[in-house]
């Protein structure tokens, strides 16, 4: 089998430091797998983050090529599902973590993980959505599935300007809800209204609370990114039957809560997995971003950077500081 060079970013340990580089790979030293994918997008999540900076939680070996996101046509076939050309979508399952991922401008993948691209989306749109688009869609189902309306109430967005928060709150203002949205950079306001938001608060006004158990209700449901100490505030202040739809444990995995909000209020807890999603359901998502769920405003929420950027953003996502999201292009 013929081997093609190409370009990647590469994370790995030197000098007990862990530090990403763009470097020249081969795909004949790709996994082997049904499906050779050439890249053309990827896009910038918290666990790429986590495996560029050497977290063993998340990737084992190293130099490894992280990337838990891609878009791009298929070169090589071995499944008859998929031929050469054909444009697919691929997020998680065990790309970016310990399967060579999307900051290649080449991936080789099995066909199981692969979702043709639906009509009504490009290349550029699927990973301008992304897991965090495909996480912030799976709360919002969670949401609406919890019988929450746009006529509900308010609903809140924690981590806003984050890459999964700033995007629910484009998908959600998008569904007709009125959107609250609690940042820590209320410098970005203008940027969460242009995305949809009605109203920005500053985190500290959600979790700088009381400690008691209940506090009066202050939305009808909430997409929560950052969990611990803000999950807990915003638990607290949800309406009767309200629904907490998490993803995050950007404040840690640990979350102090009481009963209380579950059994006199009747409040759901609904936790999200992206990276476990099951197929039909990650394809009836897709379908929806191809349809009726695809924000308008899209465009708004990313900066497109090339590889050799993503040092710096890595840097960036780690400090709390990225706004929107980051999508990564590779020019072949
Ligand atoms: N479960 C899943 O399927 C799934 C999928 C994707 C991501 N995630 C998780 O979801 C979380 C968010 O991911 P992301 O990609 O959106 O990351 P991100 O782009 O880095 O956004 C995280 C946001 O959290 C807020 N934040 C940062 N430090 C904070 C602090 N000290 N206190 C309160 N808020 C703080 C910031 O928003 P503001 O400045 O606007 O407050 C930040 O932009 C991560 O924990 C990630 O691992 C889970």
């Amino acid at each position: 089998m013929t081997s093609t060079k190409y370009k990647a970013l590469v994370a790995e340990e030197v000098n007990d430091k862990f530090v990403q580089t763009v470097k020249t790979l081969q795909t004949g030293d790709l996994p082997i797998n049904d499906l050779l994918v050439r890249v053309h997008y990827s896009s910038l999540n918290y666990k790429d983050a986590l495996s560029a900076t050497g977290h063993k939680g998340i990737t084992k070996i190293y130099p490894f090529t992280p990337g838990i996101d891609a878009a791009g046509v298929i070169e090589k076939s071995r499944d008859d599902r998929f031929k050469p050309g054909d444009s697919v979508i691929i997020t998680s399952y065990d790309l970016g973590m310990n399967t060579p991922g999307g900051f290649g401008q080449y991936i080789s993948v099995p066909a199981d993980w692969a979702i043709p691209m639906p009509h009504g989306l490009t290349l550029l749109e699927s990973m301008m959505i992304g897991t965090s688009g495909l996480t912030a869609a799976i709360g919002a189902e969670k949401i609406l599935d919890g019988n929450i309306k746009s006529d509900s109430g308010d609903l809140l967005v924690t981590g806003a300007t984050g890459a999964v928060g700033s995007f629910g709150v484009a998908l959600l203002a998008h569904l007709g809800f009125r959107v609250v949205a609690a940042t820590g950079k209320t410098e970005h306001t203008d940027f969460l209204k242009k995305l949809g938001a009605s109203e920005v608060l500053h985190r500290n006004e959600v979790s700088g609370v009381e400690a008691r158990p209940m506090l009066s209700s202050r939305w009808s449901a909430a997409l929560d990114t950052v969990g611990g100490s803000m999950l807990n505030a915003v638990i607290r202040q949800t309406a009767h039957n309200g629904v907490v739809a998490c993803c995050g444990n950007v404040l840690g995995h640990e979350l102090q809560t009481s009963v209380l909000p579950f059994i006199l209020r009747g409040v759901t807890l609904a936790g999200i997995d992206s990276g476990i999603a099951l197929m039909n359901d990650r394809k009836r998502i897709w379908n929806r971003f191809s349809a009726d769920w695809k924000p308008a405003v899209l465009e708004n929420l990313c900066h497109i950077k090339t590889p050799g950027d993503l040092p710096k953003e890595i840097k960036r996502m780690l400090n709390g500081k990225q706004v929107g999201k980051v999508l990564v292009q590779h020019l072949h």
